[in-house]
């Protein structure tokens, strides 16, 4: 077996007096790729946002390749190195060019050199078709190019475990496939951890080693990825794939 990259145990969080998840359990292993999954509103975002420290879970423990994670923000900002997201809104700074934008993580953050990082960064520009977008700034691009730099960016601090949330939800259909076709090379070539967010049932289907299902809040299933789409353990479950065929 491969080593544990993250172990999140009896993960509980609240908005206010509002509890949001419940007793929240699983662990993702090197090379696996995990489809969170449920409704609206059952708490996909805000798990993975507190896998990261962008929200502060309000009991249990998170594990880092065996490691428990202290949360406070200086040992976020470290792992946040290793913890690459990108989400729906691909942020990128308006006022710097592309190549500025993917640089800034390891040459600010990881103090790298300039050289060899502007030679990776093109490099991975290179791989996504956008070599010739490097002195491009973010208006000229589209949502979809946009999202491609996004995640670039987060490749750019060679991430051990990969978020992503909803990459594609507020693309057009048209720029939806480059960007998952992206996703799916990271986990067939690159063999890289992946927790994924989506709203496309054929992706999660083709992609996810295995799916965790949330239901207001709570973990009602960790299934096989082949298992859940062929026969979900829980009626709940099945009626969520059900209503995402149209
Ligand atoms: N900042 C916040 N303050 C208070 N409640 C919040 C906040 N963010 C989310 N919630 C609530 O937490 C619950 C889970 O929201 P979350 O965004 O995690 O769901 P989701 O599964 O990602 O939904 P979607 O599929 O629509 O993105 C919802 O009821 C939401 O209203
Ligand atoms: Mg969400």
């Amino acid at each position: 077996m491969t080593k544990e990259i993250l172990r999140v145990e009896k993960l509980n969080k609240f908005y206010g007096k509002r509890q949001i998840l419940f007793d929240v359990n699983f662990s993702i292993r090197q090379g696996e790729v995990l489809a969170l999954l449920g409704p609206s509103g059952s708490g996909k975002s805000t798990l993975i946002r507190c896998l990261n420290g962008l929200e502060q879970f309000s009991g249990g423990s998170l594990f880092f390749a065996g490691q428990k994670v202290v949360t406070n923000e200086k040992s976020w900002q470290q792992l946040r190195q290793k913890i690459g997201m990108v989400f729906q809104s691909y942020d990128l700074f308006p006022n710097l060019t592309v190549l500025d934008n993917i640089l800034l993580g390891p040459l600010k953050v990881q103090k790298k050199d300039r050289k060899q990082a502007e030679q990776e960064a093109i490099a991975l520009l290179d791989r996504v078709g956008l070599a010739e977008y490097t002195k491009a700034y973010p208006r000229q691009l589209s949502g979809g190019q946009k999202q491609r730099i996004a995640i670039i960016r987060a490749l750019a601090l060679h991430p051990e475990l990969m978020l992503f949330d909803e990459v594609t939800a507020s693309l057009d259909p048209e720029m939806v496939r480059g960007v998952l076709e992206i996703i799916k090379e990271l986990s067939e070539k690159d063999n890289m951890t992946m927790i994924i967010v989506t709203h496309e049932m054929n992706f999660a289907e083709q992609i996810a080693d295995r799916v965790l299902f949330l239901d207001q809040g709570h973990v009602l299933e960790e299934t096989a990825g082949k298992q859940f789409f062929a026969s979900a353990q829980t009626e709940r479950a099945r009626d969520f794939l059900e209503s995402m065929k149209f």
